[in-house]
């Protein structure tokens, strides 16, 4: 116990805690407002805190009976988020289903008050964030770029469970709204305009105005279950819902192998409320919750998504201040220049590009502009934002305009010569302050930058192709690059939105080290015996995105060819010889005469000369194939930590996912060996001894000591 000490007894008492929700009595229109707004949080996350007070300020709303009701956020350009992740940590089952029955209980609420309520909705409402506002009877959302509305839970492996799957289906019919939860999308606010979603987009200036005046105007309605009587039938009709559910069933099962639980958990919370009413829905969404908050999936989704949000500070931890950057240059506008161009546009910088001839750069500039109008048709931004993207752009066959850049990307070809005499070219236009960065996706920096008049301005910027869509970024930190140089890169592509990690330089740095590892030890399994098609699936099986042999097939055999050199050669390993004798016969890729595969149409099957030129099987093959491959990635992945190549184990696993499509469900190589630790290092040893050193353990995960501390 602790002694009282006397002055306590006059000091005065600490002052309340300040509430995350006020509720603000009618004015003299007649309409009241409950304003969100957590202390000490950029962000509304949802907490216990913000739940109790958002439950009092609807009974005082109860209480004095306005005209209408206003929900609106009292941070800027924030609505509310979903839930705060880290609650979730540690609890058990019981305590994640009780949580979720109270977020229910104060939604419901919200729904049964007996006057108009409406939500304004000012910047993202995204999961509780949303069924926030559908709780509410109407939704107005502001035109503005950070709005963004949607039911995101399942991609950390939950459900919307706090009326999300209830009251989506009622408002917008069900075959939209599984569409919306199943693929855990995020709309425009035109496009939610569109769904359904919210009742009308007005000028952020007058969204207070607009949502007061539908509180005044709206009547309470009962949602009708969508627009159309299609839509109607499928969410009111049980055959037609049961047909519609069953689809929704085996597209999910399809894609998700079975390894997601939390779409399909998703579907049967919808199916119970929609046959036996919203409070029996509700009862099912509350225990689906919490087993599923407590599976290891979830705990590995979260743990990744929470990764990548600390990230955005992370990354820049042990780093200088970076240079701002708003002009950038790009040289070489292919396949990923054209992609990186489109990128910094979107995020508001000035892009001034560069190709070898005219009609190479007008080639670029209309992929980028194609780039740029698909991507406002699927509603990412508005057609106005599209135009001022576009006009963000020029380019030329020189270096004219480049002396203004603060940071040029090279996406030459992947020769070195070419990316020498590019930098060699740069140096006499540049202003001494500009960084440049190579998108090389195997050449070590150090190497494109001998004979550079000052290297210490030179670093990788590994893009991941598409650009538009890969959410990772790989910065390379040769010894020569100066602090300034990486902190620089490493802000500019979190400006452009994505997660960047950084790793040292060396062949192939981090990602494309351990991918062309894998994929080698794939061709070993091939000239062993194996078959292609068993072993692609086998890895899509286990969760991978795509086999290896059909990943090598898209990204181009000559491509992987010479990344499986350059790492091969580094890491003192006989590079695999099949890729460049299917090249030499013209078989380079899937779309460009086939590759492991032949494919005609929509079919592929086994290009027979790969056999014929590997010659009969060498070792009798067999054993898991996906386990063999998949831990010669983690063991790549660990050696790469224990060199010092990656930064952290963090860095690794968000490296990993983000950007090679190492299976989310298990958090990370990382994340996987420390959850399996015993059984990956037994497997390795077993391995090792029968087929070769290459898999013995290293000392990182024979150590046993876990990578992360959590
Ligand atoms: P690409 O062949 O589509 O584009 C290269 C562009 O560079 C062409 O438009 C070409 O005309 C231009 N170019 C060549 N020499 C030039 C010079 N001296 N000055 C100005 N422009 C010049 O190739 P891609 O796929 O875009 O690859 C570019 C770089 O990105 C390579 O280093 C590659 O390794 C790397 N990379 C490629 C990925 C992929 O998936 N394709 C992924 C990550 C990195």
């Amino acid at each position: 116990m602790i002694a009282s000490h006397p002055a306590e007894s006059v000091a005065p008492a600490p002052a309340e805690p300040r509430r995350s929700v006020a509720f603000v009595p009618a004015d003299s229109s007649g309409v009241a407002r409950i304003v969100i707004d957590r202390p000490d949080d950029s962000v509304n996350a949802i907490d216990v805190k913000l739940l109790e007070d958002l439950g009092a300020a609807i009974a005082a709303a109860r209480e004095a009976h306005p005209r209408g009701l206003v929900v609106a956020s009292g941070k800027d350009g924030q609505f509310m988020a979903g839930a705060d992740l880290s609650l979730l940590r540690g609890a058990s089952q019981a305590e994640a289903e009780q949580a979720i029955r109270a977020m229910q209980r104060v939604l419901n609420e919200l729904a049964a008050l007996p006057f108009t309520t409406v939500a304004a909705i000012n910047g993202p409402a995204v999961g509780g964030g949303l069924e926030l506002a559908l709780a509410c009877d109407s939704r107005i959302a502001a035109d503005a770029p950070t709005v963004r509305v949607g039911l995101t839970e399942t991609r950390l492996g939950l459900i919307p469970a706090a009326g999300g799957t209830q009251r989506l289906p009622r408002l917008i019919g069900l075959p939209r709204a599984l569409d919306l939860i199943l693929a855990a999308r995020l709309l425009s606010p035109k496009r939610a305009l569109r769904a359904g979603v919210v009742d009308e987009v007005v000028h952020p200036a007058v969204l207070a105005q607009a949502a007061a005046d539908h509180a005044l105007r709206d009547r309470k309605r009962k949602p009708k279950g969508g627009a159309s009587a299609v839509e109607r039938a499928a969410t009111w009709l049980a055959p037609v819902r049961a047909l519609t559910l069953r689809q929704a069933r085996s597209r999910t099962l399809a894609e998700t192998k079975g390894r997601y639980p939390a779409p399909l958990a998703a579907i049967d919370a919808i199916a119970v409320g929609l046959a036996k009413g919203i409070t029996a829905g509700l009862d099912a969404d509350a225990r689906a919750f919490g087993e599923l908050a407590v599976s290891d999936t979830t705990h590995n989704l979260t743990a990744l998504a929470m990764l990548t949000l600390r990230q955005r500070k992370a990354v820049f931890e042990g780093l200088i201040r970076p240079r701002p950057v708003a002009n950038v240059g790009v040289v070489g506008l292919g396949f990923m220049g054209s992609g990186i161009a489109q990128a910094a546009a979107s995020s508001g910088l000035r892009v001034r590009a560069r190709d070898r001839d005219a009609a190479a750069v007008a080639k670029g500039i209309s992929t980028i502009r194609d780039l740029t109008t698909d991507a406002a048709k699927k509603g990412v931004f508005e057609r106005r934002e599209a135009t001022r993207i576009i006009g963000r752009i020029t380019g030329g066959p020189d270096l004219a305009g480049f002396r203004n850049t603060d940071l040029v990307i090279e996406a030459v070809f992947e020769e070195i010569a070419t990316k020498r005499r590019v930098i060699e070219e740069l140096e006499q236009v540049l202003r001494t302050d500009t960084v440049i960065a190579s998108n090389t996706s195997a050449l070590p920096i150090a190497e494109i930058a001998q004979g550079a008049r000052a290297p210490e301005r030179i670093v990788g910027m590994h893009f991941f192709s598409p650009v538009h869509k890969m959410p990772l970024v790989e910065i390379v930190r040769p010894e020569a690059a100066s602090p300034e140089a990486v902190a620089t890169a490493v802000a500019a592509a979190a400006a452009l939105g994505k997660t960047p990690i950084v790793v040292r330089d060396g062949a192939g740095f981090f990602t494309t080290r351990v991918l062309s590892t894998m994929i080698g030890e794939a061709f070993m399994m091939l000239a062993e015996g194996d078959s292609m098609e068993e072993i692609d699936r086998a890895m899509t099986a286990f969760g991978w995105p795509v086999g290896p042999l059909q990943l090598v097939d898209e990204v181009g055999l000559e491509v992987a060819a010479h990344a499986g050199e350059t790492v091969a050669k580094a890491r003192g390993i006989a590079a695999p010889t099949i890729v460049n004798a299917l090249v030499a016969e013209g078989f380079k890729g899937k779309h460009k005469g086939g590759g492991f595969y032949r494919y005609e149409g929509r079919r592929r099957r086994p290009n027979p000369r790969v056999r014929e030129i590997l010659g009969a099987p060498t070792h009798p093959a067999g054993g898991d194939m996906a386990e063999r491959l998949t831990l010669t990635f983690v063991n790549e992945a660990a050696r790469c930590l224990d060199e010092g190549v990656l930064r952290s184990a963090a860095e690794g696993d968000l490296g990993a996912v983000l950007g090679l499509g190492f299976p989310p469900f298990l958090g990370g190589p990382f994340r996987y060996a420390d959850a399996q630790r015993q059984h990956i290092v037994t497997s390795l040893e077993r391995l090792a001894a029968a087929r070769g050193d290459r898999f013995a353990p290293t000392e990182s995960l024979r150590s046993r000591r876990p990578f992360f501390s959590l």
